[in-house]
């Protein structure tokens, strides 16, 4: 044990990134959320994490003196480098003996950065797993802890709330509630009820608007939730939404589906709209891109919905039969409104994995 301990070791895992239906918007203490929330894993848009780890001869004094280094895409990363080691900071009581090991990571992500993908899930979840897997490799956690997938789930949620989720694949729920068995706001679960085969293959078109930076950092955005006047109605909301996503699961209801999906994306941006300046993020093409969805959609009946994040960016969810069809509908009515005619073709993933013998 000693000699593994002293030398250096490494864990290597792929984590996708997530796009809620049932929107995270507003959090309390310690990343907790203010209501619960359901999202859909993604399978092409990933980060590559590897984690070296070596024991220290000395253990640094103090948790915000950690010896982390983090590289992405091969260039040493300071500014990304701090917000690990804050993380890291966070997760003192969870792993103190982070305090007596030198730490390097390097990521790559097969995404573009600010495209509209949740790149904070999908960095976390990778960061989350890797040292979850340091510590069975070490054996030092006591006791064991038996899910190592919920534990990374727990600690992933420190670094960014939604990371949480992006520990597992396909329909995943995090927040506790009534409605869903062993749910928790410290961690996220799958769902326990299979989903019907046609909600299991969803299609995720993310249409490119505008990468650039946003304005409103995704803390900032939460804070903007507290004292909101609409904050008490957005959490019933919410909560009347999940139940209404699950039933429409269930039952195949695709109506109810799509405008909960889409009452959703809408309802986020409102909030941020009405509670900031800065909160205008759509942009005109966002409102084109939807204008035309709908219009599809009336036009050929197909099952296709949009969602947003907390960005100007558009996803398109839909199923794997009609793929064809939307490609066509994508190359023809949507690209122009895309920044240099952008798009991501994702679907819904299996989850994270670890990568061996790399
Ligand atoms: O995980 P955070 O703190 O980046 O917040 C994410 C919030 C949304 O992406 C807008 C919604 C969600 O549930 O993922």
């Amino acid at each position: 044990m000693t000699d593994k301990i002293n030398s250096w070791n490494e864990t290597t895992w792929v984590s996708p990134s997530n796009i809620a239906l049932v929107k995270y918007w507003g959090k309390h203490g310690e990343q907790l959320p203010n209501n619960p929330s359901l999202s859909l894993t993604l399978k092409n848009s990933v980060t590559k994490t590897q984690l070296r780890y070596r024991k220290l001869e000395k253990p640094v004094p103090d948790s915000g003196d950690l010896k982390v280094a983090y590289w992405f895409d091969g260039q040493r990363n300071k500014a990304f480098e701090r917000k690990v080691i804050t993380y890291m900071g966070r997760l003192h009581t969870e792993m103190p003996y982070l305090q007596n090991f030198e730490l390097e990571f390097r990521s790559t992500n097969t995404f573009p950065h600010s495209a509209g993908i949740a790149s904070s899930a999908s960095s976390m979840s990778a960061i989350a797993l890797c040292l979850v897997d340091m510590e069975k490799q070490l054996g030092l956690r006591k006791p064991p802890t038996q899910d190592v997938f919920r534990r990374a789930s727990f600690l992933a949620r420190l670094g960014s709330g939604s990371a949480c989720r992006s520990v597992y694949g396909g329909w995943v729920a995090w927040g506790e509630d009534g409605l869903l068995p062993d749910s928790s706001d410290r961690y996220a679960s799958p769902l326990e009820q299979p989903v019907p085969g046609q909600w299991q293959n969803l299609r995720d078109a993310v249409l490119i608007v505008s990468s650039a930076h946003k304005k409103v950092s995704s803390t900032a955005g939460h804070g903007l939730m507290n004292n909101h006047p609409f904050a008490e109605g957005r959490y019933h909301q919410a909560r009347k939404h999940l139940n209404c996503m699950m039933l429409a699961l269930q039952n195949g209801d695709e109506k109810t589906f799509i405008e909960v999906v889409e009452s959703e994306a809408l309802s986020l941006h409102g909030l941020l709209m009405a509670s900031s300046a800065d909160g205008m993020l759509l942009k005109p093409n966002s409102l084109n891109i939807i204008n035309a969805v709908r219009a599809f959609r009336e036009k050929t009946g197909l099952m296709i919905c949009f969602t947003l994040d907390a960005g100007p960016n558009v996803h398109l969810l839909f199923r794997e039969e009609d793929k064809v069809l939307v490609r066509q509908f994508i190359q023809e009515e949507l690209l122009s409104f895309c920044e240099n005619n952008q798009w991501i073709d994702d679907q819904v993933g299996k989850g994270p994995y670890k990568v061996e013998n790399e």
